[in-house]
């Protein structure tokens, strides 16, 4: 069980671009994410970056000529074959020209005629080259004949000129590659999350909140909407950026997550109530920033709303899956539970906060997912997105029963 990525096969095609030494991060995070990683540079890109550096990441040795001894005969159709998914980052106008054309005349270009596995196309050089119409006409072709290409970034470009030619980050391109690997299953599918922390102001500059970075609730968008969902995240305050093709509703307070949550409630398959939100607001609002001189201040607070059972009773109405979190430091399974019921959820995802490597802020969690009339599944310590991708697959399995109907 993992990611999309783990213990995939995945060809990584290296050219002689400028951007090659960004491809050994990339390198290095496909390892950790437990995919197996053959590199094949051309004879071009190592004089951008060693075989030495490729294997020390990978593991691995790479391959460079067809007709080194490190090769078999066949070496260019068993690693076509034998792949998931094929990237080739940074992807040269020369190498883009070569597969547009047909042309096999290096161990890179040759398998890539071999593959039957998807291929991502990744370019980089300077712009000029890039707004080529020859470059241009090639990548048009390529895309109609079924290439996947991630188009370049625009900026500052290593030549010194300005305009799109850049290799897009390590971390987009694993992203990309993780949204081809992953099933299409939650297709046709509409999935409201919410995520991060609510801000209640007590005044213009301060506010009662938690340490809730959003990264659970964006890894259950970014996953569901790999897995071909539509989905709708209503975020609160975080430092993070968007997943691609998610639509984004930024909130601050309680009330105005409420607000919008209700809004699209109706129309959702999923809801998943990721969000650390407020039970308290302060009651009376100064217009002002509050002096020191007030002292002593006795603030008041007063409930929000709780937006997760009022969900709970909607779901009498409509036919959706709801899930719920509950962070707790004490008898985890027992009040996750008690949540579940008391708020007529599907499914809850539990999570003890003292754990270290698991809760807000971090990158990985460990928690129990709990689906009603089912068994508990304890995820082990893993990464926000495999986890993402667990809790999705117990979702996947009850809205097949839900469309069953009784
Ligand atoms: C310093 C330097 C940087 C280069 N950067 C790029 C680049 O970013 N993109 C590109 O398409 N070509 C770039 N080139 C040109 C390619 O290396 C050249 O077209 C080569 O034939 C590509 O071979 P390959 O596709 O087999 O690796 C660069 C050349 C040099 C000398």
């Amino acid at each position: 069980m993992g990611g999309p990525v783990s213990q995939k096969h995945i060809v990584v095609g290296v050219c002689g671009g400028i951007a090659a030494y960004k491809v050994l991060e990339l390198l290095r995070l496909l390892t950790k994410e437990g995919a197996v990683v053959d590199v094949i540079l051309t004879k071009n890109a190592t004089n951008f970056i060693t075989a030495l550096s490729v294997e020390a990441l990978t593991h691995r040795r790479p391959y460079i000529s067809m007709f080194d001894p490190l090769c078999s005969p066949y070496t260019h159709i068993e690693l076509g074959q034998s792949s998931d998914l094929f990237l080739i980052a940074p992807a040269t106008a020369n190498i883009l020209g070569k597969i547009a054309n047909g042309i096999a005349d290096d161990l890179l270009s040759t398998t890539v005629m071999a593959t039957t596995a998807p291929v991502l196309l990744c370019p980089s050089m300077n712009e000029k080259m890039f707004l080529n119409p020859i470059v241009q006409h090639n990548l048009s072709k390529l895309k109609a004949m079924g290439y996947y290409v991630m188009e370049p970034g625009s900026g500052e470009l290593a030549c010194g000129a300005t305009g799109p030619g850049r290799l897009p980050e390590p971390q987009e391109i694993l992203e990309e590659i993780s949204s081809l690997l992953s099933p299409k299953d939650l297709k046709g599918v509409r999935c409201l999350v919410t995520a991060g922390p609510t801000r209640e102001f007590a005044d213009p500059v301060r506010f009662i909140s938690n340490p809730s970075s959003g990264k659970m609730g964006y890894a259950l968008a970014r996953a569901a909407a790999h897995r071909g969902a539509e989905v709708i995240l209503i975020s609160g305050p975080t430092h993070l950026s968007p997943p691609k093709g998610v639509k984004l509703v930024k909130v601050i307070s309680t009330l105005q997550m409420r607000d919008a949550v209700m809004a699209e409630a109706r129309r959702s398959d999923i809801i998943i109530k990721a969000a650390a939100v407020s039970d308290f607001r302060p009651k009376m609002k100064f217009e002002h920033k509050i002096k020191k001189d007030t002292s002593p201040l006795i603030m008041e607070l007063e409930e929000n709303p709780d937006i997760l059972r009022e969900l709970g009773e909607l779901k009498r109405e409509h036919n959706f899956i709801l899930v719920g979190f509950a962070a707790e430091s004490q008898d985890l399974v027992a009040n996750a539970q008690k949540k579940l019921l008391k708020k007529n959820l599907d499914v809850i995802v539990a999570n003890d906060i003292k754990m270290e490597g698991a809760g807000f802020g971090v990158d990985t969690n460990q928690v129990k997912i709990i689906v009603k009339d089912q068994g508990i599944l304890d995820s082990g310590l893993r990464s926000k997105d495999e986890i993402a991708h667990l809790i999705l697959d117990k979702v996947k399995g009850l809205l097949g029963e839900l469309h069953k109907g009784p």
